[in-house]
C-alpha cells in the first residue's frame, strides 16, 4: 500500500551551503526539497558584515540551477569587533534574519568566535531592541570539560546568563544535542526556540564508536548517549512549537572526514526529508512532521509560511540515495542512517 503525506514546503534553519565549488555541488541538494535555510556563515574568512552577507546571498542564488528556486536567509558570524549598527542595518534592509554566535574555537571555522561574552553586549543589546534572533552554537570550549558536557555546562554558564541580561532577545540554541537543552527550552518562553538536526534523531554516540570509528557520525555537537536521542525524538516529534528543523548539513569531502584529524560534520541535505518521514512515523506523528519542519521555523521567525507543498510518499521498496555527492573538490559522502527507508520525498 502507497501511503503519502503533503505537507507545507519545509525550511532549514541551519544549514551550511559553504562557497564556491562545493555550493555549486550541494546547493540544489537541498534546494530540491527546501524553499529557505537559514545560511550559517563560518567561512574562511567569515561572513562578519551586512556587506559580506550581501555579496555571499548574490554567490549562492548565482549557484542556483536554473529552475529551481531557493531563498537563502542571511546570517552574520558575530565577533567581539562586530558594529551594532551594521548589525542593525543589514536586518532593517530585510538581507539579515539572524546572527551567529560561535564560542572561539567550538567547532569548524570557529575562531573568530567570541571568547569574551561581555564585549558583545552592545550587539546582543540592539538585537533585543531589533528583535533580531540569535543563533548559538551552545558549547563551552574550555579543555577542562569534558567533550559530551559541554552543551550543558554552556547552559548553565553562558546561555542562562546572557539571557537574563538580555530580556526580549530572541534566541535560538541551534542541534540541541542532549535532554538538558530540551528542558531548557521547555522551562522558558517563546523567545527562546531550539533546532534539531535530521542525524541527532538517528544515532547515539555507541553509532560513533562501537564496532570502529565512524568519521561520517562526528558532528559538533558530537551525538550524546541513547537516553538523549530519546529524549530529541520526544521532543521533536511532540507537536510543541519552539522545536524545529534545522539539519546542520555540513559537507567536508571524504580525505577531509577520513583523516587522522577528520573535520566535524554530516551531510544530510539528500536525504533528510525522507529520514524525518521515518522517523516521525516510528514515533507515530507523522501529524506533527509539518509542524516541525514547515511551521515552527517561519513561526519563531515572523516570516510566512510556504505556500507550496512537499510530498512524502511511502512505498514498498526502500529508497535509494546516493552514497556520495560529486563536487570538484572531491566526493562528499552522504548520511547513512544504518537502515532501510522507504520514504521519498518530491
Ligand atoms: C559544522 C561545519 O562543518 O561547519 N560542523 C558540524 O559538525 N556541525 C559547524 C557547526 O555547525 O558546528
Ligand atoms: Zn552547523
Amino acid at each position: 500500500m502507497t501511503q503519502s503525506l503533503t505537507i507545507a514546503r519545509p525550511d532549514d534553519w541551519h544549514l551550511h551551503l559553504r562557497d564556491g565549488a562545493m555550493m555549486q555541488a550541494v546547493l540544489p541538494e537541498t534546494a530540491r526539497h527546501f524553499a529557505r535555510g537559514i545560511i550559517m556563515p563560518n567561512l574562511v574568512p567569515p561572513v562578519v558584515t551586512g556587506d559580506q552577507a550581501a555579496a555571499y546571498r548574490e554567490r549562492i542564488l548565482a549557484a542556483l540551477p536554473e529552475g529551481m528556486q531557493f531563498d537563502p536567509l542571511m546570517v552574520l558570524y558575530l565577533t567581539e569587533n562586530t558594529d551594532p549598527e551594521d548589525v542593525a542595518a543589514a536586518h532593517a534592509s530585510g538581507l539579515v534574519k539572524a546572527v551567529k554566535l560561535y564560542p572561539a574555537g567550538a567547532t569548524t571555522n570557529s575562531a573568530s568566535g567570541v571568547q569574551n561574552f561581555d564585549n558583545v553586549r552592545p550587539v546582543l543589546e540592539k538585537m533585543a531592541e531589533i528583535g533580531l534572533p540569535l543563533c548559538v552554537h551552545g558549547e563551552v570550549t574550555d579543555a577542562e570539560i569534558d567533550i559530551f558536557d559541554r552543551e550543558a555546562v554552556f547552559i548553565d554558564r553562558v546561555l542562562d546568563p546572557i539571557r537574563q541580561a538580555t530580556p526580549g532577545l530572541k534566541v535560538v540554541m541551534e542541534h540541541i544535542t542532549t535532554s538538558n537543552g530540551v528542558d531548557y527550552v521547555k522551562a522558558n518562553d517563546k523567545d527562546l526556540g531550539a533546532t534539531i538536526t535530521t542525524h541527532h534523531l538517528i544515532i547515539n554516540r555507541n553509532h560513533i564508536l562501537v564496532g570502529g570509528i565512524k568519521p561520517h557520525y562526528y558532528c559538533l555537537p558530537v551525538a550524546k548517549r541513547e537516553e538523549h536521542r530519546l529524549a530529541l525524538r520526544a521532543a521533536a516529534t511532540s507537536g510543541d512549537a519552539r522545536y524545529f528543523l534545522g539539519t546542520d548539513s555540513a559537507p567536508h569531502t571524504d580525505p577531509l572526514k577520513e583523516n587522522s584529524c577528520g573535520c566535524a560534520g554530516c551531510f544530510t541535505a539528500t536525504n533528510t526529508m525522507s529520514l524525518l518521514a521515518h522517523v516521525f512515523e516510528e514515533e507515530n506523528a507523522l501529524q506533527n512532521l509539518e509542524g516541525f519542519a514547515s511551521k515552527n521555523g517561519p513561526a519563531f521567525y515572523g516570516l510566512p509560511v510556504n505556500s507550496d507543498t512537499l510530498t512524502l510518499t511511502k512505498s514498498s521498496t526502500a529508497t535509494q540515495f546516493p552514497e556520495k555527492i560529486e563536487s570538484q573538490d572531491g566526493p562528499v559522502t552522504v548520511f547513512d542512517p544504518g537502515f532501510p527507508v522507504f520514504w521519498t520525498a518530491t
